[in-house]
This record gives C-alpha cells, sequence and structure tokens, in this order.
C-alpha cells in the first residue's frame, strides 16, 4: 500500500525521490507526489493520480531543484484516488508538507476542532488533518517542527509512519510512527528515511529501524535524534546492516518480477533451507522453535492467523503439525480473528504467517494474542519488518524481496518453514523419530532440484494456457494437503486475471459446485499420487460424466487420471506433505500465462497491493 521515501543531503533530492518512488510502485497505489525544498528555503509540492511516470511528466519544466525532499505513493482509502488527495498533503498557506502511510482514526473529530478555530480543508483526507493540527499546535505555541509534531501526534488515535517538512527549515526533517513501518538510511552526509529498505538499498546498507512510538529529527550535518514520542532520547541508535542488493530488486532479464520470482524458487527454496537441516538429514534445527522449546511443549494448541495465501499456507501447517506433533491446530483468517470472540490462553502458541511482514490485520490479531497471554511466533520474509518485531520469536523464511503483488516464491518459501518446523516440533515432542524425519528432510534437500524440474513444464503451460485465456470461471479441486494448494492456484489466476476462480475440496464438489460443470468451465485438480488419489480419481470422472473440462496436476506416469482428463501436467513424486509445494508452480505459471494472455499488468494487478497496511 502507500510508501514513503524522503531525503536530506547535498544531492538532488528529486531524482533520488523519483528512483525511490519507482522501487516503491510494488506495493500497490493511485497517485504519487513530491515536496522539495530548495536551499532558499522555498517549498514546492507537485503531487498526480496516477502512475510515478505520470508524476514525472507533470514536473517536467518545473523547478525540481533542492537537497531535501519527501515523496509519497498513495493507495486510496479516505477519498478518492485524485490529485488533491494525493500526499504530500499540505498545512494553511502551504507552510508544511507531510506524508503519510496508515489511517488517523479520529480525524473527524480532529478536523471539526480545527474547523471551528478556521481550518479549511482541500482534501478529503485524513492526512491533511494531521498537516493542519501540527500547523496549529506550532501557531499556537510559537513552537519548533519537532515539538508541534509530538504534541499532534499525542492527539492521534491511529496508526501512522510519516515525514514532515517545514518551509524556510532547509535543513531539517522531522519522522515518527505508530504501528507503520519507517526505515532510516544513514550515508555519508546523507539520510534517507522510506517505508521499507527498498528506495535506500543503493545508497547505504546502514539503516536504523524507528520503533513504535519513535520519532527522529534528521538535521543536515547534525548527528540523527531519535526519541520516544515522550521526548526520551534512545539510549543506542542501534545502526544494522542491510542485506538487500540492488539486483535482487531487479527483473533480471525477465519480463515481470512474478516470473523471475517464479523462476527463483529453486534458489530461493535454498536459501530457505539453508543451515536448517543436519548432513545426515535426521534431524531438523529452527532455533526459534528449539529456543522456545517449552513453550511448545506446553501448548494445548496451536492457534495460526493469517491473511490470502499466508492463510493458505497456515491451512497446509494445520494438517502438517497434527500429522507429525499430535497437536491440535486451528487456522483463523487474522482480519477475523478479533472480531470472533478469540479464546486465546497461555497455554496456546500463535502462529502468525506474513510474507510482508506488515499485514494490518495479523498485526491487530497478534497484539490481541499477546494480550491474552499467548506466546506468538512469527512466520515472516521481511527482514525488520513489523511482525517479527512484535512476535516472541519466529523464523524468516528468507526468499528474498518478493516484488510481485502475486505471492508466488513467498507460498513455496513459507510451507517449506512449515514442514520444517512441524518437523523439528516432532523431534521435541518425539513423535518422529529421526529415521521418519529422514525421508522428508532428504526431500526437502532435493526440493530445489525438484522444482528446477518443474519449471520445465513452462513452456507447456504457456501453450495451454492459450486455450482458457478466454474462460470466465474456473473451478480448482484438491484434497487433503492438496485442498489449501487448490485454493492458492485459485487465488493466483483471479488476482492477475481477473477470471472469477473457486478453490474447493474435491470432495465438497458434489454438494454445490457440480452445478457450474459444463464445457465452459474448466476444473483444474490436484490428483498427486497420494493417500486420496483414488478418491480425488473419482472426482475427476464426476466432472468428465458432466462434460466438464479437466486440467490434472499429476505425478508423471499416472495413467488412470492420463485417460480421462483433458490435460495434463505431470510433476514428480514426493512424500504427500510436500506435494503443495511441487503442484503451486504449475499453478502459478498457468495463473501467470493466461493473465500475460490477457494483456494484464501481472506484477501490479488492480486495485491490489503489495502489502496491506489498512484494516
Ligand atoms: O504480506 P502477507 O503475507 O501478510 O499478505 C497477506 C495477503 O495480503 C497476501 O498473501 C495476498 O493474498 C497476496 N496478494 C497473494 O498473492
Amino acid at each position: 500500500m502507500c510508501g514513503i521515501v524522503g531525503y536530506i543531503g547535498s544531492g538532488r533530492a528529486y531524482g533520488i525521490l523519483m528512483d525511490g518512488l519507482r522501487r516503491l510502485e510494488y506495493r500497490g497505489y493511485d497517485s504519487a507526489g513530491v515536496a522539495l525544498e530548495r536551499d532558499d528555503g522555498t517549498l514546492s509540492v507537485y503531487k498526480s493520480s496516477g502512475k510515478v511516470a505520470d508524476l514525472e511528466h507533470l514536473a517536467e519544466g518545473k523547478d525540481t531543484t533542492g537537497s531535501l525532499g519527501i515523496g509519497h505513493t498513495r493507495w486510496a482509502t479516505h477519498g478518492q484516488p485524485n490529485d488533491v488527495n494525493a500526499h504530500p498533503q499540505v498545512s494553511r498557506g502551504g507552510r508544511l508538507a507531510l506524508v503519510h502511510n496508515g489511517t488517523i482514526e479520529n480525524y473527524r473529530v480532529l478536523k471539526e476542532t480545527l474547523s471551528q478555530c478556521g481550518y479549511s480543508f482541500a482534501s478529503e483526507t485524513d492526512t491533511e488533518v494531521l498537516v493542519q493540527l501540527i500547523d496549529y499546535i506550532q501557531e499556537t505555541n510559537h513552537c519548533p517542527l519537532p515539538e508541534a509534531v509530538r504534541e499532534a501526534l499525542r492527539e492521534v488515535d491511529g496508526a501512522y509512519a510519516i515525514a514532515v517538512v517545514e518551509r524556510d527549515q532547509p535543513d531539517q526533517m522531522v519522522v515518527a510512527r505508530k504501528s507503520s513501518p519507517l526505515v532510516i538510511g544513514v550515508g555519508e552526509g546523507e539520510t534517507f528515511v522510506a517505508s521499507d529498505a527498498t528506495p535506500i538499498v543503493g545508497h547505504t546498507d546502514q539503516v536504523i529501524y524507528l520503533h513504535d512510538n519513535e520519532m527522529a529529527v534528521i538535521r543536515r550535518g547534525k548527528p540523527l535524534e531519535v526519541q520516544s514520542l515522550a521526548g526520551e532520547a534512545r539510549p543506542s541508535l542501534d545502526v544494522q546492516t542491510l542485506r538487500l542488493s540492488v539486483a535482487q530488486l531487479e527483473k533480471g532479464g525477465y519480463p515481470t518480477f512474478m516470473l523471475k520470482e517464479i523462476f527463483e524458487q529453486p534458489s530461493t527454496l535454498t536459501d530457505c533451507l539453508r543451515g536448517r537441516i543436519t548432513a545426515d538429514c535426521r534431524r531438523v534445527v529452527l532455533s526459534g522453535v528449539v529456543e522456545n522449546r517449552e513453550k511448545f511443549l506446553r501448548a494445548h494448541r496451536i492457534v495460526i492467523v493469517a491473511c490470502g495465501t499466508s492463510w493458505h499456507a497456515g491451512l497446509i501447517g494445520k494438517r502438517l503439525i497434527q500429522e507429525m506433533c499430535g497437536i491440535p491446530v486451528e487456522v483463523e483468517y487474522a482480519s477475523e480473528f478479533r472480531y470472533g470472540c478469540p479464546r486465546i490462553s497461555e497455554d496456546d502458541v500463535v502462529v502468525a504467517i506474513s510474507q510482508s511482514g506488515e499485514t494490518a490485520d495479523t498485526l491487530a490479531a497478534i497484539q490481541l494474542a499477546r494480550e491474552m497471554g499467548a506466546f506468538v511466533y512469527g512466520i515472516c520474509n521481511v527482514v525488520g519488518s513489523s511482525i517479527p518485531r512484535n512476535t516472541h520469536s519466529g523464523t524468516y523464511i528468507h526468499v528474498g524481496p518478493e516484488i510481485g503483488v502475486a505471492s508466488t516464491k513467498a507460498f513455496t518459501g513459507q510451507v517449506t518453514v512449515l514442514v520444517l518446523l512441524a518437523l523439528c516440533l516432532a523431534q521435541i515432542k518425539g513423535t518422529l523419530r529421526p529415521y521418519e524425519v529422514e525421508p522428508v528432510a532428504k526431500a526437502l534437500q532435493r526440493m530445489p532440484a525438484t522444482i528446477k524440474e518443474v519449471l520445465r513444464l513452462a513452456p507447456a503451460v504457456e501453450q495451454l494456457s492459450r486455450t482458457f485465456t478466454y474462460a470466465h470461471n474456473f473451478l480448482y479441486l484438491g484434497r487433503g494437503y492438496n485442498y489449501p494448494t487448490a485454493l492458492e492456484g485459485a487465488l493466483k489466476l483471479k488476482e492477475i486475471s481477473y477470471i472469477h476462480a473457486e478453490g474447493y475440496p474435491a470432495a465438497e464438489m458434489k454438494h454445490g459446485p457440480i452445478a457450474l460443470i459444463d464445457d465452459e468451465m474448466p476444473s483444474v485438480i490436484i490428483a498427486p499420487n497420494d493417500s486420496l488419489h483414488d478418491k480425488v480419481l473419482s472426482n475427476v470422472q464426476q466432472v468428465k460424466a458432466r462434460g466438464g473440462r479437466v486440467v490434472a496436476v499429476i505425478n508423471s506416469g499416472d495413467e488412470a487420471i492420463k485417460s480421462l482428463a483433458d490435460y495434463c501436467l505431470e510433476i514428480p513424486e514426493v512424500p504427500e506433505c510436500l506435494t503443495p509445494i511441487v503442484a503451486s508452480v504449475p499453478l502459478q505459471l498457468l495463473a501467470y500465462y493466461i493473465a500475460v494472455n490477457k494483456g494484464r499488468n501481472v506484477d501490479k494487478p488492480r486495485n491490489l497491493a503489495k502489502s496491506v497496511t489498512v484494516e
């Protein structure tokens, strides 16, 4: 969703901000803007609905000098995605300019109060209320900007990451955060600010993550000041080294990030597995689980919370943990969790899964689970993001930056980590012996090579995709471990091609969706040689008996299904618990090629954001 970038130094802010905004595009947005402050203290704001390219077009020929600036990509929440509602928002008379990620929940009350004090509002945004509030406090109290920001934020309920600049103060920027991330990049005589590290990569690898309820005053040529909103200086700046490279943020010769990320899976799974399985493949070591073995051993129940693709991974995690460890598991949509009267106790372990680590609903579920006394474990991709910082412990999936909005390599990474977690926990609980761990661990170690083999299907899937480019509906069916795979396959297709697709447990089909089947409604059926193979085979027969067309994902040599299905995608055989990792890859490819055939923007599908930072 929204993205922030800021710069203060000796370089030209405009170019740095525009590059940063382009790097933030992957998050999803519908307008963009910048505020630039020249060395003489004049402040100019350029903003436009549409893309960063539209903003560039708007700024063409205008004065874009200045070595201080803030920029923003906005994903509309309060008000239309138009020029006026775009950020930066400015205060009365254009004295202050502010960019904001998050939502100010009490903005109506604040707006009402400010209106009574003579303020008027050009936009429909909550952000304009905040910048006017800072202006009001500054004017009333005759105080410097940092003090006014601190005062204003005390009045505010909600979530925010903000960056503010002030006319006639070309050497200063103030930033703050609560429940929305903000990272500060410390370079040689220059400082960068961003909502995630992507705009900073390539400028500096030294970063400071701002904590919740902290603000920083960045002054040209002066040491950085980080303090709590209560005014206490942070004892140590805790400068960290970024492990991200520019190459990871580029397409590397692929036409889209999504295709690059699908093809990266052999190497991302290698990174994900690194150091977690012993050389003899008889033991799995996830340090977060081992270090918290007592909490896990005490758990009467595990509750998994997540959204979207991560929720699908969670469903697979449920089956893995129940089967291998004998612990009851519940999987909740994080977005529903807090509204469902959750009954969580100190005897529960809550596992939160999130690629971005910034999903607002998942963060809210974590907060509630913590308040209720549970031990909360995170499974995340983005290092240093909010979820790892708000959980007691956890595991990174280490699949590198995922830029395409549709999750691909993060899903296979999440499932891989869930397999590792289940194996590790099973060892600790004594529910699996080393000889039982070994075949799964060995197959996991071979997984990068297995996925390489699956990726050879790409040309066949591309050809197959042409048959279905104009289908209006799809059914995805699977059972057991592959019911979530079906859900994930359907989600991929609908997200990027805008074709309606439903994932269903294959046996549930006869309880309703079977009515939909005809020769215009293709069914994608995941049918590896697992314990439910013969049952899925009858589901294939049921679809065929009603004139439906079947695309089956099967293991090589499955003549029974081959003789029935219209099209087969053959994947290598792996232990049953690993089939979702292997079977999801052809489904990613199918969705990808259908979307490309339809001319869709697969990396940035309409209406979607990469990290969903609002409720
Ligand atoms: O970053 P998260 O894993 O918490 O995101 C959750 C969902 O928003 C995300 O998985 C979404 O469903 C993706 N677009 C799926 O491709």
